[in-house]
């Protein structure tokens, strides 16, 4: 996790890299730091804490201070302190290093480092690889082992053998003060993109801090570093090959990550969910013709009309969402579907067999865990396909196809409006697969035309916010929630215990709601709020049965229902509806209330929503 960000220009450095780092706050803020190059030495300044922290102990910006670096942490090595806050600076004074990622090795390669005489003075395994840059650039032609080849750059030749030697992940930001107008960037396993612009060049973990300046930006693979300077930047191998890579166009506008009228990113999106999902669905579904296209996959549709087995792999709310795209692969399409933990899957040696596809959910397309499985089945000869938002992340790009979800950038560091698109998505890709595998395609046209109407649905939703933020107060002083689902509402209950434990940092768990009777019923006491998700389908009176259960030990139902039921009034003590639709497109809508009671819970108990305690927004480490 965490964000970097590099500027050279003509501009004063300071400002960019603070407005930088505003924008890349939501992948992780427990400490920040810049690094400016002023007159040939390195001036570090750091803190624990959030960019406002660091802002409250910068110097004046310098007009002549035109490179520098910026981080804002999440600490994976080292307490949140000052010390060990980004920028590093080796231990000559000479090296400046912002990090994203983990170098496995560090332990290893700080033992022979202090055994060769070099002090190291934080806790963080980022320091390493500042004090080994130093170390090489220190010994550059001293020796054999250190013998650079004429004509390269010192600096250049001295991040590469360093680079040679960790294991790990990383995104580096990297300066040298011999060096007044150049700066460093290298990839490893954690995205690393360099926006140019005339004259001037920013270097950061994401978009997010480039749009501002330009939209052209160039994509680091792995293994690859990009070297900057006043007169052009080139890119190589760390092994020193010459890559040659083209611009590409940033898709998303300022706009989109600006918070506008909403207090909160997190409320922003969930409202935007109507037009994202028709962003989402737009040329993809055509209610008329009764098709659907997703033009990313198309070439993998005819084989995987005759596939025996899907796997979906995930991480949290994403994964959730692989939840509801087995229901949906399985009874509409009929294909054996299982959904694993990406963190799980990678491990457990998976069996892939011939005709087994794999589909990688993923918002930030960053996640360590979710890579690390499509590399894992890719290896074994599985097909893999990704739903992924961020267009060119890492598993957009290491996944064999795929569709992006078109849902515009996600801040908040709770996902919302990444869910109802992945779903969505499943959805689409479920009913073509039913339409292409079963005779009768009479089903899939009425699910299509269904899905067309859910972005307005979910409209008529959201004007329940207030309602529901006066459920949130009555229950604000609970400690233990419950969320009940059954069938495809099971993994929305799931989804909204996830909600209201990460950002109200309340106790919530999400069970298949016939589960209860066999353990967790004993949780219930005199208030306790069960939410359930009672809509219309062929389990509606079973669930019934569950909430009388909770009922009779006195716990507190809050029921979502769907719209024109009178029957469940006596049932509820508090009532949200939602429009009805057919079971298997619930979910869209289901979701939508459990998002705002989280999203109401955490602003009545004071929590910062978008920037949740212990989490960041993508995590890039395993
Ligand atoms: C959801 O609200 C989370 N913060 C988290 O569970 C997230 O969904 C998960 O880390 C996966 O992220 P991804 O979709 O970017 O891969
Ligand atoms: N491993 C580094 C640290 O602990 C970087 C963590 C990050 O990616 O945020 O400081």
């Amino acid at each position: 996790m965490c964000g970097i960000v590099a500027y050279l220009g003509q501009k004063t450095a300071q400002p960019i890299l603070i407005e930088g780092l505003k924008r890349l706050e939501y992948r992780g803020y427990d400490s920040a730091g810049v690094a400016l190059l002023s007159n040939g030495v390195i001036k570090i300044k750091k803190t624990s804490g959030r960019i406002a922290a660091l802002e409250a102990i910068l110097d004046k910006p310098q007009a002549n201070e035109t490179l520098g670096l910026g981080h804002t942490r999440w600490a994976t090595h080292g307490v949140p302190n000052q010390i060990n806050a980004h920028p590093h600076a080796d231990y000559t004074g000479k090296i400046a290093v912002v990090h994203n990622g983990i170098i496995e090795n560090y332990s290893t390669l700080k033992t022979w480092l202090q055994n060769e005489g070099v002090t190291f003075v934080s806790d963080t395994d980022t320091e390493v690889i500042a004090n080994l840059i130093g170390y090489f650039y220190e010994k550059c032609d001293a020796g054999e082992r250190t013998r650079k080849p004429q004509g390269q750059n010192r600096f250049e030749w001295a991040v590469q053998r360093a680079l040679q030697e960790v294991h790990g992940t990383y995104g580096l930001g990297i300066l040298c003060a011999d060096c007044p107008d150049m700066f460093i960037g290298a990839k490893k396993g954690s995205p690393l993109i360099l926006g140019v612009s005339e004259g001037e060049y920013i270097l950061a973990s994401d978009a997010a801090a480039i749009i501002e300046h330009t939209a052209k930006a160039l994509y680091l693979s792995d293994n690859e570093m990009v070297i900057v300077t006043a007169d052009g930047f080139h890119t190589k191998t760390i092994d020193n090959i010459a890559v040659t890579k083209s611009l590409e166009n940033i898709e998303f506008s300022l706009e989109q990550i600006e918070l506008g009228s909403f207090k909160h990113h997190m409320l922003k999106e969930i409202f935007e969910q109507p037009k994202a999902l028709t962003t989402c669905m737009g040329g993809r579904i055509d209610p008329q013709n009764d098709r659907i296209h997703l033009g990313g996959v198309n070439d993998y549709l005819r084989a995987m009309t005759h596939i025996k087995r899907l796997i979906i792999t995930a991480c949290g709310t994403a994964f959730h969402a692989g939840l509801v795209g087995e229901f949906l692969f399985e009874q509409m399409a009929r294909i054996i579907t299982e959904t694993e933990y990406a963190s799980e899957f990678r491990y457990r040696n998976p069996i892939i067999e011939d005709g087994t596809t794999v589909i990688a959910i993923s918002q930030s397309g960053e996640t360590a865990d979710t890579l690390a499985a499509v590399e894992q089945a890719k290896e074994r000869g599985a097909t893999v396909l990704g739903i992924v938002n961020v267009v060119g992340s890492s598993i957009a790009r290491a996944t064999d196809a795929g569709v992006y979800l078109h849902a515009g950038p996600e801040i908040g560091v709770a996902s919302t409006k990444a869910f109802t698109a992945q779903v969505a998505v499943l959805t689409m890709l479920a009913i073509e697969l039913s339409r292409r595998r079963l005779v009768s395609s009479d089903e899939a046209t009425r699910y299509i035309k269904e899905l067309a109407k859910i972005p307005d649905k979910i409209s008529q939703i959201l004007k329940q916010s207030e309602h529901i933020r006066t459920i949130a107060q009555a229950n604000i002083n609970q400690n233990n929630w419950l969320f009940l689902g059954r069938g495809i509402n099971y993994p929305v209950a799931l989804e909204g215990a996830l909600k209201l434990k990460e950002i109200s940092y309340i106790h919530a768990e999400g069970l298949p709601a016939a589960e209860m009777k066999h353990g967790p019923i004993a949780l219930i006491v005199d208030g306790m709020p069960a939410v359930f998700i009672a809509t219309n389908g062929p389990q509606y009176d079973k669930i019934i049965g569950n909430i009388c259960e909770v009922r009779a030990r006195k716990g507190k139902t809050i029921i979502v229902a769907t719209e024109g039921n009178d029957h469940i009034k006596p049932y509820a003590d508090y009532l949200i509806t939602v429009p009805d639709a057919p079971e298997l497109l619930q979910p869209m809508l289901t979701v939508i209330p459990l998002q705002l009671m989280a999203y109401h819970a955490a602003v009545l108990r004071g929590h910062d929503v978008d920037k949740p305690r212990n989490l960041a927004k993508s995590v890039t480490v395993e």
